[in-house]
């Protein structure tokens, strides 16, 4: 067969980093019909996540709640943007193990918590085009 166990099965999110992502969330309901979804705190405390579905499309909003935070450094050094695309796998462990034995350098060695009982692993912009990749493996958040 010509399909690829360990491949993209969808595209999960597109995340922003953002110091205000009440205000982001409202533009992008405001201006293109999205609906916000739900929210949590991710990183004992130190990172809330806003999530805004338009259409097929799910923006995850990211907001530091500590300056120290990896988010608030990002923000800090960059400003706000684009912060990590996230592309659905079936099998994040497989999918990880392919694309170390393809030679792509891995942020997360091993899959770690995301939010809403995701799994999640970053690859490193330096290995695709400048762009932090996000592999997640889990129930996306109340898509439908
Ligand atoms: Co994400």
């Amino acid at each position: 067969m010509s399909s690829h166990p360990q491949g993209v099965t969808a595209l999960s999110h597109i995340a922003i980093a953002t110091a205000e992502a009440d205000a982001l969330a409202a533009m992008l309901v405001a201006s293109l019909g999205a609906t916000r979804g739900g929210e949590e705190l991710l990183d004992e405390g130190g990172l809330r996540v806003v999530f805004v579905h338009a259409g097929p499309v799910t923006f995850e909003l990211l907001e530091p709640q500590r300056d120290d935070h990896t988010v608030a450094r990002f923000l800090a050094t960059r400003g706000p943007g684009l912060h990590h695309v996230s592309l659905e796998v079936g099998d994040l462990a497989a999918a990880l193990a392919t694309a170390k034995q393809s030679g792509v350098r891995l942020i997360d060695e091993t899959p770690r918590p995301g939010a809403h009982g995701t799994k999640v692993a970053f690859l490193h912009p330096k290995s695709a085009g400048g762009v932090l990749l996000e592999l997640c493996q889990g129930p996306a958040e109340d898509h439908g």
